[in-house]
């Protein structure tokens, strides 16, 4: 089989080499799958840039996500069939022709869906949706802060919260972003490189109004987004996207770590609002049975056709810099996927 693996740190054209393996064999309870492709994140941006964590030590495959067909079952699994058309959430390993994944990380899928909007399912739908529903509760008229709205997660969350009839505000960086934010019902998108967004939503009348903000990017965004909360309020914050801003500065990574701030749950209980972390590698790992919902969940969503994610741009696998580089540039809306013919 090939795997696109990272070798080194540092720039896309050079960070990920392809590579011929023995196809493995699923064991019990696994399936292998044939992929058609697979999506990107900012997450593997980031592994790519040396800042993310979770990455495995390189040589290491990256992605989360694939899209295939079953090609043999592993001993014990039930509900599938050889061909049967499946997306499945890979826990990094997704860079590859094929993929063994246990049956429980794995769902049906239509033929209806393309590579992009099937592959954004699995991580950035599943993580709006865990954020959105699972972890807070929001009802109509709630005002909501998504930040990044245009990207992966982002428009998955204002698809799931313009369902819940939500007041959504959102911040992106460039004009056609906010155009497409305008088309997809964001009611107020917030160009946050030409004004502070704390200050534009205070000046909007929305000082201390609002109930819940999706925050992946971090630092003294946690700050200005808890500013702002109504009573009840939460900043669900799941990602740290300056970190890209900061990496090789030493002072601009502790400006980054103090600017998360440092709280007492004092405040909390005393203004009745709190700050949520997530993180779906720790969900997967520890709740396989609440994953499996999750993936479910949006998997009949999509079916139902009551969202469809956006999907920005297929890059054939031989362009795999490229597509990295887009995500990187911030360039990308919506979903960024990798196909293999
Ligand atoms: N915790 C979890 O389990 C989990 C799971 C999935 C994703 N995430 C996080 O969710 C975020 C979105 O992921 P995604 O894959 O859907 O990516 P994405 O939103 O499609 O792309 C990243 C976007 O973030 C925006 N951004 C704002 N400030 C940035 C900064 N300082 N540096 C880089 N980008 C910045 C950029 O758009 P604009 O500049 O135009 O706003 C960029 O296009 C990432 O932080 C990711 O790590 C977390």
């Amino acid at each position: 089989m090939k795997t696109y693996t990272l070798i080194k740190f540092g720039e896309a054209e050079s960070a990920f080499e392809l590579q011929e393996k023995p196809t493995p064999k699923p064991g019990k309870g696994e399936v292998l799958i044939k992929s058609e492709g697979f999506g990107l994140n900012f997450a593997d941006v980031m592994a790519r840039l040396g800042i993310y964590r979770d990455c495995p030590p390189l040589p290491a495959v990256l992605g989360y996500e694939n899209v295939g067909h079953i090609a043999e079952l592993g001993e014990g699994v039930k509900g599938f069939e050889i061909g049967d058309r499946v997306l499945t959430f890979t826990r990094f390993g997704g860079y590859a022709d094929h993929v063994v994944s246990p049956a429980m990380a794995v769902v049906k899928i239509s033929d209806r869906l393309s590579i992009g909007e099937a592959t954004a399912l699995a991580t950035q739908y599943i993580t709006a949706y865990w954020a959105a529903e699972e972890t807070v509760s929001l009802h109509e008229g709630d005002h909501v802060l998504i930040h990044a709205a245009a990207g992966g997660v982002g428009t998955a969350l204002i698809q799931l919260l313009k369902r819940k009839g939500c007041i959504i505000f959102g911040t992106a960086g460039s004009q056609e972003k906010l155009d497409y934010l305008k088309s997809i019902g964001v009611d107020y998108p917030i160009n946050y490189r030409e004004v502070n967004y704390q200050e534009e939503i205070e000046k909007l009348g929305f000082g201390k109004k609002i109930d819940a903000t999706f925050n992946p990017i971090g630092g003294d965004y946690v700050k200005k987004d808890y500013k702002l909360l109504n009573s009840g309020g939460r900043v669900v914050i799941y990602g740290a996207s300056k970190m890209t801003e900061a990496r090789g500065n030493f002072f601009k990574m502790l400006g980054l770590a103090f600017g998360f701030g440092f709280w007492s749950p004092i405040k909390f209980v005393s203004s009745s609002t709190s700050l949520i972390g997530i993180n779906m590698l720790r969900v997967a790992d520890d709740k396989p049975m609440a994953f499996k919902r999750a993936l479910q969940a949006v998997n009949d969503l999509a079916e139902a056709e009551e969202i469809k994610p956006f999907v920005g741009k297929e890059f054939p696998h031989t362009e795999l810099a490229a597509a990295h580089n887009y995500l990187e540039g911030r360039k990308s809306i919506g979903k960024v996927a990798v196909k293999w013919s």
